[in-house]
């Protein structure tokens, strides 16, 4: 055999497969969103050859189509969101993910803790005093880290204005608890960010938490290009994955965008679902498929007069459409701006 003569062989037929097909990476997960109207797009995300390898859901419990799936095929990642109480005194997240572990025996390696901390509730943050969070911290992140669980540091827009008051705060009680031993410091295990702008502004995004804490993995949790047209979204779609894949302080990342277009709150372009939630082309690259030119925006979208959600018509004929465009931006708000201890 001549393998050299085998692989000039192999090489360009491989080159013509890829070229429009996208790529599968270890890296890439799903930002699920909840899909209470079409619960049958959720499985798509966990199917067999989807090449994504981790979730999360913004909440301490398993999605329930994933729930029976195996932390080796679709790790889940619990997230607290926020305190459960308004001092941060309470211990419900450390209690569900001890009971995730040990009862259900689900293998928990990483969680994410707080979201947007640093912004208010209408805002979708969860609002809370850098103080509020020290205590939530000490009181759940830390007995976690004890079991050897990877703790993400709060989702935040950037790594001093409300992080350095942050830490401060939990490793002053820390001491004030255990003592003056060089122990008593809150430390995170990586850093999960947000973007949502051009390939620059994600790039600096990574840069800006990279270089605050250096050799801290960055986990981009959400991402996009919001409110593009097609070619901008696709280009910069195609631009970020080969930098994420081959950035090493990036340890995963999500593209924001698991759902249809017509529910989309960061524009249809970015949706990975069309309107009757068969894969457009960055729904298919992302999970490694060719594409499929699916449309975001086809002509018999609702919006279009003469197809309405109670007379839809061309591919979806027969099935009914929610018509407002701005429900995913209300389910989000209804879900995860209220106060967790409000809600319950
Ligand atoms: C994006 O990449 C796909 C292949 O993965 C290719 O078919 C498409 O033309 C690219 N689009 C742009 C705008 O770069
Ligand atoms: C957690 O989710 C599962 C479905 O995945 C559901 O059966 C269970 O009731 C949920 N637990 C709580 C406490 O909400
Ligand atoms: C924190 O708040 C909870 C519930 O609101 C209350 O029961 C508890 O006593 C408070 N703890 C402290 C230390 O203030
Ligand atoms: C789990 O979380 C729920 C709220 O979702 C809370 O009511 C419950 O007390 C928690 N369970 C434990 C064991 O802390
Ligand atoms: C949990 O998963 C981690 C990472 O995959 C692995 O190293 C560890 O052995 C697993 N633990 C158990 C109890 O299965
Ligand atoms: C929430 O924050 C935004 C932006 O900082 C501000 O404009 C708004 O007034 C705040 N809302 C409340 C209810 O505090
Ligand atoms: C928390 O930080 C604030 C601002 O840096 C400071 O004023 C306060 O004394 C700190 N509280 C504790 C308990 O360390
Ligand atoms: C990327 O976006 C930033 C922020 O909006 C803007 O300042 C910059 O000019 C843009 N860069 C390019 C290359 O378009
Ligand atoms: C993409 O298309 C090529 C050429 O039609 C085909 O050989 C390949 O199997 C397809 N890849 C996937 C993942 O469907
Ligand atoms: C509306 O949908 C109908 C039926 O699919 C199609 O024939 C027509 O061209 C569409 N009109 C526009 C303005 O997109």
């Amino acid at each position: 055999m001549r393998p050299s003569l085998l692989l000039s062989q192999l090489l360009p037929l491989a080159w013509l497969q890829l070229a429009s097909a996208g790529s599968q990476s270890p890296k890439r997960g799903l930002v699920f969103t909840p899909n209470d109207d079409w619960p049958e797009d959720n499985k798509l995300w966990a199917a067999e050859g989807s090449g994504l390898t981790w979730y999360y859901n913004f909440g301490w419990n398993a999605t329930a189509a994933y729930s029976t799936t195996p932390q080796d095929k679709f790790e889940f990642v619990p997230m607290m969101w926020g305190a459960g109480t308004e001092n941060g005194t309470d211990t419900y997240f450390l209690g569900n993910i001890t009971t995730t572990m040990e009862k259900d025996k689900r293998n928990i390696t990483h969680v994410l803790s707080f979201s947007h901390p640093e912004q208010n509730f209408t805002n979708g943050g969860s609002e809370m005093k850098p103080v509020v969070a020290a205590r939530a911290w000490i009181n759940n992140a830390i007995p976690l880290q004890k079991m050897g669980v990877k703790v993400g540091l709060p989702i935040v827009g950037d790594p001093y204005s409300w992080v350095d008051p942050f830490l401060k705060n939990c490793s002053a009680l820390l001491a004030k608890e255990k003592g003056e031993d060089k122990d008593s410091r809150c430390t995170f295990d990586f850093m999960p960010i947000t973007s949502y702008g051009n390939f620059s502004v994600l790039k600096s995004r990574v840069d800006l938490f990279a270089n605050a804490f250096p050799d801290i993995p960055v986990w981009v949790v959400e991402y996009g290009y919001n409110d593009q047209d097609l070619a901008t979204t696709q280009k910069f779609f195609n631009e970020s994955l080969p930098y994420l894949d081959s950035t090493d302080i990036v340890e995963r990342y999500a593209w924001f965008g698991a759902f249809r277009s017509i529910v989309s709150n960061v524009g249809p372009n970015g949706a990975m679902l069309d309107p009757y939630g068969d894969l457009t082309d960055i729904g298919s690259w992302y999970l490694g498929g060719n594409g499929t030119g699916n449309e975001a925006l086809p002509t018999d979208t609702p919006g279009n007069s003469s197809c309405t959600a109670a007379n839809p018509c061309g591919k979806n004929a027969g099935t009914t459409l929610r018509s407002d465009v701005d429900l995913l931006f209300s389910d989000f708000l209804l879900l995860f701006a209220a106060p967790f201890f409000r809600v319950n």
